[in-house]
């Protein structure tokens, strides 16, 4: 977003009010959105903030003084019971306490006979806010009669047709007998399970993805053509009820009712009798979230008792007995302002994405990788073109598409390297495969990599030193390679950022211990192409000594059993080089165990029938990390490949499996769980 220069408070507010009403009109009437949901509520708290400042300024056509949107032309229209209203938010615990003091001084001031209210006032509610669109549903004599979209918050377009295709919704109303008029409003939404088979279809089709589940259900349900709406199948959860007869005076009992009454209701909502319990919870589901089947923007906290919470009134548009608490956003848009590249340790070139920062999922991001180069002509992003930026989970930020609406022209195309940008040195694409290579092995690019694999889980398990240590090490000369990190000093560490006594010394100490961790972490730290594990472990437990593996020649390499000749040249020629010869001379000086130990983990094998000749893949969870199964399998004399072909005999397959699992099937092969693996042992 256009940071705001320093005008007068009258500008300032005229110009949100003019951003607030055109991105409204793009989203609710136009569905093309060019600024996220997060952008949208930062003008917003911007403009409500300079209006609460200076009263004179809000007009009666300010954005804070309506409920919602437009009504789109095309649809019926719905006027409902009540106003379709929209909640506070709140972004932390201390913003939900201010929210309990601010409702509370409001009751003690303004609600009449607060004190007969005051034993439930700390009595809460908390249910996911899903994320997907308001719907509210009419029910005459008990059959669904109407549905309508939330139009403006007054006035709602009728979608009963396209409503009639959400599975989920009852058309009848089950259990007692509700007579007269029922409305009840809940949140329409696309599953994630149903947003992705939705998309793979359309990808596959040559149509366009959806760009995220909301998208799809608000986008399904707002088709002219309700056919085309049962292809974006929508679904959803009820909670509240608008109008009607006898009603429940409790949200905890709504919600029991409306199940009753079939309705689906979150499975997730809970009821606390304090703050601090409603708070815990919500904190617990921001982490949870990823775990759910749709996608949840937050959690709503709501006062239970429903006749204190209408005594509360509201605060502008919004009901004070309810506040959101809302996750950070997982997705966001700002300004590709140039692109650079990523050299990974094989030599990959990936093009990352130098951003204006922008906060995704509750952290800065000014860098996004843009996965490669074709990625980007498929989705013709360019320079200076607004992107989306998406996080979720563990997800390494991304750049998921061009904001198209928002290009002025002056966009510039991003055109793929010839040369390496670290050496200059002509860059190399393998048939069939999407990513760009420098072939250079001694390229400087490749340094932060070359070390991250060398202090991996795999290679010499070196706790404590992340990409960002590394980064910095390398930045400040103290490492050069990975020999270097044998030689660093604590105090060199103490006079870096963000390094304390304690942090430095654990440091030192984790790396020394690694020093013993024997030829074969070693060989798989050194990284030489196509050496793996497997065979590195073989390579150890046959030459015992990097001194003697150096000299092998590629005949000798070959006569061990998984040694073919590509890897056998590779081997020969990696040690051929100087560079690399000073290396290992350097790893030996500082004290490195460049030898297989007997009796290490390298040691002796046993090999079984049912494992000889035999090639295995594992997938899935598994009880044990899955390199400690590929070592037993290996023990045994089994091979372990990563990919499923028809080669392949055995998957092993933990829970979660995806993918391979699903190609074994079709392949015909075995299948085994941890028990079935064991088994092949006696069989
Ligand atoms: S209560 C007056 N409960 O979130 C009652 N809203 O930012 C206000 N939403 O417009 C709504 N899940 O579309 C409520 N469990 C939930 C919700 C929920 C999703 C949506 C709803 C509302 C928006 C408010």
């Amino acid at each position: 977003m256009a940071k705001s220069p320093a005008v007068s408070p009258d500008k300032r507010a005229d110009w949100l009010r003019a951003q607030l009403h055109e991105h409204n009109h793009r989203y609710n009437v136009l569905d093309a959105p060019v600024i996220s949901d997060a952008e949208y509520d930062a003008l917003m708290t911007e403009l409500r903030e300079i209006e609460s400042e200076h009263p004179d300024l809000i007009m009666s056509d300010s954005p804070t003084q309506r409920v919602g949107g437009a009504v789109a032309a095309g649809f019926e229209k719905v006027r409902h019971p009540k106003p379709i209203l929209s909640l506070s938010n709140a972004f932390d615990a201390s913003d939900v306490r201010a929210w309990r003091e601010r409702i509370h001084a409001y009751a003690e001031k303004n609600v009449t006979n607060f004190e007969s209210f005051s034993g439930s006032f700390d009595d809460y509610v908390v249910e996911p806010k899903i994320d997907g669109l308001t719907i509210v549903l009419h029910y005459d004599q008990g059959v669904l009669a109407r549905a309508a979209t939330r139009g403006d918050g007054e006035i709602g377009e009728d979608i009963t047709a396209n409503a009639r295709t959400i599975r989920d919704l009852p058309l009848k109303l089950m259990g007692q007998v509700v007579t007269g008029h029922l409305a009840v409003r809940g949140e329409a939404y696309m599953s994630l399970a149903d947003f992705r088979v939705y998309n793979k279809r359309a990808i596959a089709a040559g149509e366009k993805p959806l760009a995220n589940p909301r998208n799809g259900a608000a986008g399904g349900l707002r088709q002219l053509d309700s056919a085309m709406s049962a292809k974006r199948p929508a679904r959803v959860l009820c909670y509240s009820v608008l109008l009607g007869t006898n009603l429940p005076t409790t949200q905890w009992e709504t919600l029991l009712w409306l199940a009753q009454l079939g309705f689906p209701v979150s499975k997730v909502a809970r009821r606390f009798a304090s703050l601090d319990d409603a708070i815990a919870y919500c904190e617990a589901y921001a982490a949870k979230r990823d775990d759910m089947p749709y996608e949840i923007d937050g959690m709503v906290i709501k006062i239970n008792d429903l006749t204190l919470a209408d005594a509360l009134g509201f605060a502008g548009k919004d009901p004070r007995g309810a506040t959101a608490f809302k996750f950070p956003a997982r997705e966001s848009t700002t300004i590709l302002r140039s692109v650079t590249v990523k050299i990974g340790r094989t030599g990959a070139i990936t093009p990352t994405a130098v951003l204006e920062p922008v906060q995704v999922g509750g952290i800065t991001i000014s860098n996004a990788t843009l996965h490669n180069y074709d990625d980007i002509a498929r989705k013709d992003i360019r320079i200076g073109d607004r992107v989306v930026v998406k996080r979720a989970g563990d997800v390494i930020p991304f750049v998921a598409g061009p904001v198209v609406a928002a290009r002025s022209g002056s966009e510039r195309v991003i055109v793929p390297p010839t040369n390496c940008p670290e050496c200059d040195t002509p860059v190399e694409r393998n048939l069939g495969e999407v990513a760009i290579y420098c072939p250079n092995p001694d390229c400087p690019g490749k340094l932060d990599r070359v070390i991250e694999h060398w202090v991996g889980r795999g290679a010499m398990d070196i706790d404590g030193l992340g990409e960002k240590i590394v980064a910095q090490l390398i930045d400040v000369e103290i490492i050069a390679d990975v020999a270097d990190l044998y030689a660093i000093k604590k105090d060199q560490l103490l006079e870096l950022d963000k390094f304390g006594e304690k942090k430095a010394q654990n440091l030192v100490d984790a790396i020394h211990v690694s020093k013993s961790r024997g030829l074969d972490r070693v060989l798989v730290g050194l990284g030489i192409r196509h050496v793996g594990d497997v065979a590195a472990r073989d390579l150890a437990r046959h030459f015992k000594s990097l001194g003697r593996l150096s000299n092998a020649g590629v005949d000798t390499l070959q006569q061990i059993d998984g040694i073919g000749p590509t890897m056998a040249e590779e081997i020969v020629a990696w040690f051929a080089r100087e560079r690399n010869q000073t290396l290992i001379k350097k790893l030996e000086l500082l004290g490195l165990d460049l030898t297989a130990a007997t009796g290490s983990p390298v040691g002796e094998a046993t090999t079984l029938p049912a494992f000889a000749g035999s090639v295995f893949v594992i997938t899935g969870t598994l009880s044990k990390p899955r390199e400690e199964i590929a070592a037993w399998i290996e023990a045994r004399g089994g091979k372990v490949t990563d990919s499923v072909s028809k080669k392949t005999t055995y998957l092993v397959a933990g829970e979660n499996a995806g993918g391979k699992l699903a190609k074994a099937t079709t392949l015909g092969v075995k299948i085994l769980d941890e028990i079935g693996l064991e088994a092949l042992t006696v069989g």
